[in-house]
């Protein structure tokens, strides 16, 4: 029974990050969600919005993204902001789940 709900688990999350990943995101959009109250970040070619996510990372991890907010911020996502070690595969799986879209690359 556990199984069964964490294969619709997985599905869901599945399906739902393939449909995200089928909106298209200008620069300019992500520019103007560069704030702590709405914020867009970009890495590698995904648009994720972390507005949720910032106060918990801050709590967790004493690491504030509103920097990041509206930027493309691969190189601190890979790196951890110098730290030089990357995010762990739990984070990565997490990323997953606000990404709302694709840079438009045109
Ligand atoms: C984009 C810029 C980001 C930077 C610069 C950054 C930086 C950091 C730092 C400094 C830590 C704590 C120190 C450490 O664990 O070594 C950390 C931990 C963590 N961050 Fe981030 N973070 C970023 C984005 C994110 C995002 C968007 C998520 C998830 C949606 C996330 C999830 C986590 C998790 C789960 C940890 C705990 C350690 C791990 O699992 O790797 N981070 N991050």
């Amino acid at each position: 029974m556990v199984k069964l709900i964490k294969i619709i688990f997985y599905f869901l999350t599945f399906s739902y990050s393939l449909l995200a990943e089928d909106r298209i995101i200008t620069e300019k959009e992500l520019i103007a969600h560069s704030s702590q109250s709405s914020c867009w970040i970009k890495i590698d070619k995904n648009i994720y919005n972390i507005t949720d996510y910032i106060s918990i990372h801050q709590e967790k991890f004493k690491y504030n993204l509103t920097k990041w907010c509206g930027k493309d911020s691969t190189k601190s996502w890979v790196d951890k902001d110098g730290k030089k070690k990357g995010h762990s595969r739990k984070a990565k799986n997490l990323l997953k789940k606000y990404q709302i879209g694709t840079l438009d690359v045109n």
